[in-house]
């Protein structure tokens, strides 16, 4: 089986992330998978962006949960990456689902709650809810780096699959492992490298393998997938070394 490749908030290291450019690029480019980030608005809109706060990727200032979608929408989220994409807007998770569905995509779309810093009230219901009205032809795997989050989802629904981003060594995590309620681990590159820790009945893909020697190292060890900003370079390289 070849090491899945995963688009980190789409090709992000040619197209501004978390952008429709970026996702349809990334198909484009031959990913397995594709890693997004979701927060909620002020009015309980589901809104694709990596960070709590629109400031480095768009031209507003200001939390996402603050804001309105009316107002997340009047945001460019483009041209901090480059003119070309100037008056790109700021998706939805129902805009992303709705492109790939168009485009076909069968791969991997790993949805990542951004609940460690924010907890946005009910967000789980909302993203399971939305997600269960959808007849999604491709896989989901939720992740977050917030325990507790990635617990209520399971309790909500047990049959899906869920990443976990945060550290392994933590005793709550071992729980959660050793009750196999997380058979996915997506962890920093660094760790992975500095530690050589791997579990056994663990999925692990981690992230951002961005440069070559970080990709040969997972591909060579035929990890289960990478998460990195260049999947377009990563199939090139993956198929040196695996065919
Ligand atoms: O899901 C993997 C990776 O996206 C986690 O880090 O900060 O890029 O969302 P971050
Ligand atoms: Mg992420």
């Amino acid at each position: 089986m070849l090491t899945k490749i995963i688009a980190h908030r789409g090709s992000k290291g040619i197209r501004p992330e978390n952008t429709l450019p970026a996702f349809e690029k990334a198909i484009e480019e031959g990913a397995d998978g594709i890693e997004t980030d979701v927060h909620m608005s002020k009015d309980g809109h589901l809104i694709i962006m990596h960070d709590e706060t629109v400031d480095r990727t768009t031209n507003g200032q200001g939390r996402i949960m603050d804001q309105t979608l009316m107002q997340l929408k009047t945001l460019d989220a483009g041209s901090y990456f480059g003119y070309a994409y100037l008056g790109t807007q700021i998706p939805t998770l129902n805009e992303v689902i709705q492109l790939l569905i168009a485009k076909k995509f069968k791969g991997i779309f790993n949805l990542e709650l951004k609940t460690d810093k924010i907890q946005y009230p009910g967000i789980e219901e909302k993203v399971l809810a939305y997600m269960n009205q959808q007849e999604l032809p491709f896989k989901v795997i939720y992740s977050s780096f917030h325990p507790q989050s990635l617990v209520k989802m399971y309790s909500l629904n047990p049959d899906i699959e869920y990443a976990s981003l945060f550290k392994v060594q933590t005793k709550f995590a071992r729980r959660l492992y050793r009750k196999r309620l997380i058979r996915d681990w997506h962890p920093d590159i660094r760790w992975v490298r500095a530690h050589r820790f791997f579990l056994p009945h663990v999925q692990l893909r981690p992230w951002t393998v961005n440069s070559d020697d970080d990709m040969r190292y997972c591909f060579k060890r035929r990890f289960d997938g990478i998460i990195t900003d260049y999947p377009g370079r990563a199939v090139i390289i993956r198929k040196s070394i695996q065919g």
